[in-house]
């Protein structure tokens, strides 16, 4: 009798609802201890499956043990990282489309020892920055800054600033010879994000900046050092909590060098504003974004040095990689180059006249597709993650409240039951099918909902600007390894090889 009270009362507990076509429906969930997944060796944690040699998943490869789990267990997967911390991992978009729905200020864990360093800083930084904060702190930042760096309009206004500097690139780079282009990349996108946040520029194409001692390689590096530090010190014992450990060390040096430069460049602004009577001595025609929010009554001096700090971090890797393997794509790929040359020569019929914002926003269909192509295949983190703010049934399990649970939106992308021809670079699919065959919640490069990627639209205009402004003018050829290019996980995606390119003038 007693054990029949408790089945049912099993039973009644576990009576709920699961997810169909994204909607939550009345069923049976299982319990959250039933949702298949590694557990570590003594179930002491998988972390230790990531250790280098005797692990069989790699920090580096992130994608490749995210396909690895889901082969082995399905659409969702609980990965015991230590004992008593889990990461559920979602595959399925409908999935995926509840947690990402969820109301409230959607709370993230990442950038944890980032938070650390800043917090034990309260002299420079007021809270720890957009990227780690949450809750009530996150949305007071996040409500200001998003009004001047996201608005379609503000955006567009740096379109004749962004072109400027993006045709002085492309004179910069080689001509008739092979190069890598990505750490050439890296300096437009340095320069485009310094321009922007603080209207200076760097000059960081000149052959002095290309030093590694110069300000400019140096800033790309702390970036590249930070992004790369960020999953390894996420992740497992957080040993850095109780004494300096190797990877914290290394995280706070590139810290306080971007944090120089960016202390340095407010002040500069801070100084040139009070001074002049225009308030402005910017390069930009526009006041940049750190002027406006030096203008700001609802943000202080410290929340101004925290944002430029995390534009600097956010700006550079992401678009780069980015562009980089969209490079790749339309170097190895000579039809859609064809495709992609007869559109941007309607658009700039004369190899100089200044890009209009009509036309990146109706006239490059097909530059536009291969951009969603290049996210679809390599979009620059896995997924993204969220701490769930109450119980949910995710994959027909209970999942509570406090979990993180992380998207897996790359390989989600690459299956064949979400994509025809998934492994296939074909920007076509994009203009082919209607939209309405394509799930939404697949391909989401930037994140979705109140969260989702502060600075989208500035990023777009940025990459496609350098695109049709590239492909226009030149020919792309692949000069790399015959090799298939695979992914570096260094929180942001970095291709892992060279893209070694040649261009060729255009007639
Ligand atoms: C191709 C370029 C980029 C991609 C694919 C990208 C993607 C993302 C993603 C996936 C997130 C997390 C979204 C979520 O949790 O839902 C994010 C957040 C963020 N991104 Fe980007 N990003 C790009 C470029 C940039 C640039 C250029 C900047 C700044 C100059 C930037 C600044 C930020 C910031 C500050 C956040 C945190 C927002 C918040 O938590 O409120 N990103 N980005």
């Amino acid at each position: 009798m007693k054990r029949l009270l408790q089945q049912t009362r099993k039973l009644q507990r576990e009576q709920l609802y699961s997810t169909e076509n994204g909607k939550i429906v009345g069923g049976f969930a299982k319990a959250y201890n039933d949702i298949p997944g590694p557990k570590g060796p003594l179930g002491l944690g998988n972390i230790f499956n990531y250790l280098p040699i005797v692990g069989s998943y790699s920090w580096l490869e992130l994608h490749k043990a995210s396909r690895d789990k889901y082969d082995k267990y399905g659409v969702i997967v609980k990965e015991t990282m230590i004992p008593s911390e889990d990461i559920v991992w979602l595959y399925d978009p409908r999935d995926i489309a509840t947690l990402l729905n969820e109301k409230d200020y959607p709370l993230r864990r990442s950038h944890l020892a980032l938070a650390k360093y800043r917090k034990d800083r309260p002299h420079i930084y007021r809270s720890a920055g957009l990227l780690p904060t949450n809750g009530s702190e996150w949305w007071r930042l996040r409500s200001e800054l998003q009004k001047e760096i996201s608005a379609p309009r503000s955006v567009r206004s740096f379109l004749p600033d962004v072109d400027e500097v993006t045709k002085e690139f492309l004179d910069y780079l080689p001509k008739n010879q092979s190069f890598d282009a990505l750490p050439k990349i890296s300096r437009l996108n340095l320069e485009l994000t310094c321009l922007i946040t603080f209207g200076e520029r760097l000059n960081s194409f000149l052959a002095v900046e290309q030093l590694p001692n110069s300000r400019s390689s140096r800033l790309m590096l702390a970036a590249e050092t930070t992004n790369s530090l960020i999953l390894p010190t996420d992740q497992g014992f957080k040993l850095w909590h109780y004494f300096k450990t190797p990877s914290y060390i290394k995280l706070s040096k590139s810290q306080e060098y971007m944090e120089s430069v960016a202390v340095d460049l407010v002040s500069q602004k801070l100084y040139f504003f009070k001074e002049s009577s225009s308030g402005s001595l910017s390069s930009l025609r526009r006041t940049s974004l750190i002027e406006e929010y030096l203008k700001n009554p609802n943000l202080d001096l410290s929340d101004v040095v925290g944002m430029a700090a995390d534009l600097l971090l956010a700006g550079i890797d992401t678009t780069s990689y980015t562009t980089a393997f969209a490079l790749y794509y339309i170097a190895k790929n000579p039809q859609v180059q064809q495709k992609l040359y007869e559109e941007c020569e309607k658009v700039l019929t004369n190899r100089t006249s200044p890009l209009e914002g009509d036309v990146l926003n109706t006239g490059i269909p097909y530059v536009r597709a291969l951009m969603k192509e290049v996210f679809r295949l390599n979009p620059i983190s896995v997924g993204v993650g969220r701490i769930l703010q109450r119980n949910l049934i995710l994959g027909g399990y209970h999942v509570p409240k406090g979990t993180v649970v992380v998207t897996q939106n790359l390989v989600a992308c690459r299956l064949e039951s979400n994509f025809k021809d998934a492994l296939k670079f074909r920007p076509e699919r994009w203009l082919d099918q209607p939209r309405s065959s394509m799930n939404p919640y697949l391909v989401l490069p930037f994140g979705h909902g109140m969260r989702a990627c502060i600075a989208r639209r500035l990023a777009e205009q940025n990459i496609l600007v350098f695109l049709i402004r590239l492909i226009r003018n030149y020919e792309i050829v692949w000069k790399g390894n015959d090799a298939e290019m695979d992914i570096k996980t260094l929180l942001i995606n970095k291709p892992s090889l060279p893209v070694d390119i040649e261009l060729k003038e255009r007639p």
